[in-house]
């Protein structure tokens, strides 16, 4: 078995940040979304991985995940030109996978459940098909199912103006390679992409056997700022364990689950966890809440923040009030200005967003 992870895509909706990055690499909880994802995949037995770039943020993801030996993969690249839709990321995945059975995996999804049973459940079904859905609020963002009282998959539309059910696809899919003659059989949608659903509605309609799971445990799409914060909220109460690298002060406090990285100093600082502190940070006067994860390279003086993500390299400096439910972009710079405390002086990022 293979998989196949899709790392391609604008991030929109997570600008600015995906200005100068891609969106599978910000952070949550200081790990990129997409290591999470390779690390599920080879937890549930596959270590051959192809992981689909684009052009633009291709290179940076090549560079940070590398061949895939830090995870025991066989990580292999591949190029999709255009964002052309996830079935047309599968047909130039081809090659790759050739006629083996694949689980395709969208780089900026995150699921609290083990893949391993999924795995199984397809391979002693003999499905062609096992698709994973969830229940949402807002079912026209996503793909959507409808399903007959037997849990039987009778049809799939994509982002519907009048969903036939509140169940969400997930972005995790299981196929066996009929999947290929399927996406050669589609065409392009309104969108003008070629879109994996209706690959999926091509199975059922030609009787092949499709098979959905509800998700029991949580799922984030990562691809705004508060599914950002959820995502990082989850991981840091279920995976912080409390390992201080850096060093505290006989002023500062470290309460709850903290986790302080090397060559870091917190000087006078009350940490209330869960939260996470990166590598080379410094950390003076400031108090930092729970859900809280801070890069490498952060310095924060004279700071109040909680439930937030600080990216590396940013700075926060002399803001009294509490910092909430906030991402602070790589190298960002957060002070007063000192000549004229009270007035506010801005260098703001295109599509950035402050709330006063
Ligand atoms: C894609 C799929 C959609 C699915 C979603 C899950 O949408 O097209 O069916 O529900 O992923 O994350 P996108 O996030 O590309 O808009």
């Amino acid at each position: 078995m293979k998989a196949i992870i899709l790392s391609g895509g604008k991030g929109t909706r997570l600008r600015p940040l995906t200005y100068t990055g891609a969106k599978q690499l910000v952070p949550v909880a200081n790990k990129p979304i997409l290591w999470y994802g390779i690390e599920a995949i080879v937890a549930a037995g596959i270590t051959e991985i192809g992981i689909i770039i684009s052009p633009e943020t291709g290179a940076e993801i090549k560079e940070k995940t590398g061949d895939g030996s830090r995870f025991g993969a066989k990580i292999t690249y591949i190029l999709q030109e255009s964002p052309d839709g996830l079935a047309h990321a599968v047909k130039i995945a081809q090659p790759f996978l050739g006629d083996s059975p694949f689980l395709m995996y969208l780089g900026d999804n995150l699921i609290e459940n083990q893949l391993s049973n999924y795995v199984e459940e397809f391979k002693n079904k003999d499905l062609d098909s096992l698709i994973f859905l969830c229940q949402v609020p807002n079912p026209t963002a996503f793909g959507v199912a409808q399903v007959d009282d037997k849990g039987r998959v009778l049809q799939l539309v994509e982002k519907p103006k009048n969903p036939p059910s509140n169940l969400a696809l997930v972005g995790i899919y299981l196929f066996q390679p009929v999947v290929h003659h399927a996406i050669n059989s589609i065409k392009p949608s309104p969108r003008g992409e070629l879109e994996i659903t209706d690959a999926i509605q091509y199975l059922i309609n030609d009787k092949k056997a499709v098979s959905a799971c509800q998700l029991d445990g949580w799922w984030l799409d990562t691809g705004k700022k508060d599914d950002l914060l959820e995502a990082n909220r989850i991981i840091l109460d279920a995976c912080t364990d409390c390992q201080i690298f850096g060093a505290l002060d006989d002023n500062s406090q470290a309460i709850g689950r903290v986790n302080i990285g090397k060559n870091s100093e917190i000087v006078n600082c009350t940490i209330r966890g869960p939260v996470i502190i990166g590598e080379n940070c410094h950390l003076e006067n400031s108090f930092i809440g729970p859900y809280s994860s801070i890069a490498d390279g952060v310095r924060l003086v004279e700071a109040d923040l909680e439930h937030s993500v600080v990216l590396q390299d940013a700075e926060v400096v002399g803001i009294e009030q509490r910092i909430v439910d906030s991402v602070i972009g790589q190298r960002a710079h957060l002070g007063i200005a000192p000549k004229r405390p009270k007035a506010l002086r801005f260098m703001i990022g295109d599509d950035s967003k402050i709330d006063l």
